[in-house]
């Protein structure tokens, strides 16, 4: 049984979309629950003026009934509010009357550190806008809400998936780095890390890479706009250690007292923490905005400024948990299968028999 998702959606276009396949029926769905996740990725210090104006909500237009899955496409919408003062300039369809709102004026100014400039050569556009739309991190909104449906489908299993941040830009103190860069109108980075307990051992495989769960979260973790690293439990640190140091050495009962390996060992979960982390860039929309090229002009210029949040590790953490929660429900549907819920979580707790595994 695979779990599949899809999602569509522009920042300042209608809304958002998930579509998730492969789901068991019978999977006990919370409104309230998902709706918070969303609520945590718009919080956080140093987020732009948007986040006041959106209050995401997840509306469910098919595969649900009174709260419990049908084990059919669960199709998830996330609407963007803002989308109000871009009615002309994000109109899906050729718009009527004069122009009006946001979003009016091709944009020519490609921000260094963007889609900008790739997408528009790429794609062969004539506005920075039509690659920026998708490129934007909005549609996170979408991953969160399905990984808010991963994370229903692997409390059931006894699996708890929580992001957290480590750093903001070198510091400890998020609140006084993001003030400063703000000051300077400047943006900022910094380290996310998500832990997940309960993780029964042997999700993911070594038998061929594509299906090695660490070779896996580090895809859907890079996957996120502006991750730019990602490490498997002590990752970059384990390459100045030697051997005797770097190994969790097994003891009687199967236990560890060490977790350098973040829970994985052959791209294979071994019932540790899981633990992962993932490394953002300062976001590349500067109020000082860096050097560019005018696309249309060709002449020197300087790059598009708009709209834009300080910092968004706050965010990150919460789109990183959805993100891991959700390769977790994937890996857990291939080893547990089964099309009703009950099917699934009987499969989990007999093979937890079988290896005799009580943690
Ligand atoms: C939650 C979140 C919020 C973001 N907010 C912004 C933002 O307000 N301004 C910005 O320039 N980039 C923002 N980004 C980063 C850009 O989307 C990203 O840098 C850009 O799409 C280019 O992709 P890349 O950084 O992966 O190369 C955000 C990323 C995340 C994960």
């Amino acid at each position: 049984m695979h779990l599949g998702l899809t999602t569509a959606g522009e920042s300042h276009g209608p809304a958002l979309v998930a579509i998730v396949t492969g789901l068991p029926a019978g999977l006990t769905l919370e409104k309230d629950a998902i709706d918070a996740d969303l609520r945590r990725r718009q919080e956080g210090y140093g987020r732009s003026p948007r986040q006041q104006i959106e209050t995401d909500e997840v509306e469910v237009l098919a595969g649900l009934r009174h709260g419990r899955t049908l084990g059919t496409p669960l199709a998830l919408v996330v609407r963007n509010r803002d989308h109000r003062n871009w009615t002309w300039g994000m109109n899906p369809w050729p718009p009527e009357g004069e122009p009006q709102g946001k979003g009016t004026k091709p944009v020519t100014l490609p921000r260094p550190g963007h889609a900008d400039l790739a997408g528009v050569l790429k794609y062969g556009l004539d506005d920075v806008r039509d690659a920026l739309e998708r490129a934007s991190a909005r549609h996170t909104a979408a991953h969160v809400a399905a990984g808010g449906v991963a994370k229903a489908l692997l409390r059931a299993i006894g699996v708890e998936v929580a992001g957290s941040v480590l750093e903001i830009g070198g510091s400890a103190d998020f609140h006084a780095a993001i003030d400063e860069a703000r000051a300077e109108r400047d943006t900022l980075g910094g380290v996310v890390e998500v832990r997940a307990n309960g993780v029964p051992p042997g999700l993911g495989s070594y038998a061929s890479k594509d299906d090695r769960l660490d070779a896996r979260l580090a895809a859907a973790l890079m996957g996120i706009q502006a991750v730019k690293g990602v490490e498997v439990g002590d990752g970059f640190a384990l390459a100045r250690l030697k051997g005797s140091e770097a190994h969790d050495e097994i003891r009687p009962g199967l236990t560890r007292d060490t977790n350098r390996a973040g829970g994985i060992e052959a791209g294979v979960s071994n019932g540790q923490e899981l633990v992962v982390r993932a490394a953002m860039k300062p976001l590349p929309t500067l109020m000082k905005p860096l050097g560019s090229v005018d696309l249309e002009s060709g002449e020197e210029a300087q790059a598009l400024v708009e709209r834009s949040d300080v910092a968004a590790v706050e965010a990150l953490a919460v789109v990183a948990e959805a993100a891991v929660a959700w390769e977790l429900a994937r890996a857990a549907r291939e080893k547990f299968g089964g099309d009703a819920f009950q099917d699934f979580v009987a499969a989990h707790a007999a093979y937890l028999a079988r290896i005799q595994w009580t943690r």
